[in-house]
């Protein structure tokens, strides 16, 4: 574990009309690390990870980056700035096939005036996506085919793919492993690890507390808008998590 923090939200407030999703909700990640972002249902997970990915402005509150305040007006800047982020409810585009998937965004152009033209290198974007994919070890019985026609499971393990490709200092992930069967779930979790041993920041969302437990270095808690609670994760029991989750035991004061 490194103490260095990289990405540090400070009392965010996010309302969605007269629901105040965050109500001053605090969090911090730092790289080289997994941490669990944990809470109930409507705890306001989401919304804070939306927040800090562009998707969401939140109505106050400071989000710094490397020690820089930062303004995150949409998901491009978030993602120019490092930050990458597997969404709950999916964005992938259904119709494309996996490589386009991977390059969604970011196409690779044929050279010369072709690409000038508009016109793409897919035979490159195939090659460089079949490596990526295979060094993440996501199988896919084929990668010619629109992304609508794979599983559930495929489809999330191509989205976490392309995050994690893309990011240079944070994932967030959202329920990545929540679709997942046995298998896929396991190869998630190793890339999982692989991305926060390459030094990235991974924020992981899940219900599942043994997952978290197993795979996570640091765990924060979040209730009703607020960050309540924050664990280092070894040492940590499960019924410690479930406690903070449930308000049994508040180690945060209200801010
Ligand atoms: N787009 C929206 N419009 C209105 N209310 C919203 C919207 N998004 C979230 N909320 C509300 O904000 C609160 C927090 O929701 P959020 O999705 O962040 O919770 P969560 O912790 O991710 O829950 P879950 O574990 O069920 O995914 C809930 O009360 C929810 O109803
Ligand atoms: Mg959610």
């Amino acid at each position: 574990m490194t103490d260095e923090i990289l990405l540090d939200a400070q009392n965010l407030v996010k309302h969605y009309g007269s629901v105040e999703a965050l109500r001053g909700a605090s969090f911090t990640a730092r790289a080289g690390e997994v941490t669990a972002l944990i809470g109930d249902n409507g705890a306001g997970k989401s919304t804070l990870i939306k927040c800090l990915s562009g998707a969401e402005q939140p109505d106050s509150g400071r989000i710094l980056l490397d020690g820089k305040e930062i303004t995150l007006d949409s998901p491009t800047t978030a993602r120019r700035l490092g930050i990458e982020t597997v969404y709950q409810d999916l964005a992938v585009a259904p119709e494309l096939d996996p490589a386009a998937n991977l390059f969604l965004g970011r196409e690779i152009h044929r050279k010369g005036i072709l690409g000038k033209l508009g016109m793409l290198d897919k035979a490159e974007m195939r090659r460089q996506a079949v490596r990526e994919f295979q060094r993440l070890g996501v199988t896919l019985q084929s990668t010619d085919v629109p992304i609508g026609s794979l599983s559930g499971g495929q489809r999330q393990s191509v989205a976490v793919a392309r995050s994690v490709v893309w990011a240079s200092k944070v994932v967030f992930m959202d329920e990545p492993t929540a679709a997942l069967g046995v298998v896929q779930r396991e190869r998630v979790l190793d890339v999982i690890k692989k991305v926060r041993d390459q030094g990235i920041a991974v924020v992981l969302i899940s219900h599942n507390m043994p997952e978290v437990l197993s795979v996570s270095d640091r765990v924060e808690v979040l209730r009703l808008g607020k960050r309540v609670a924050r664990f280092d994760a070894e040492g940590t029991q499960l019924e410690d998590l479930v406690a903070a989750m449930t308000g049994a035991l508040t180690q945060e004061e209200a801010a």
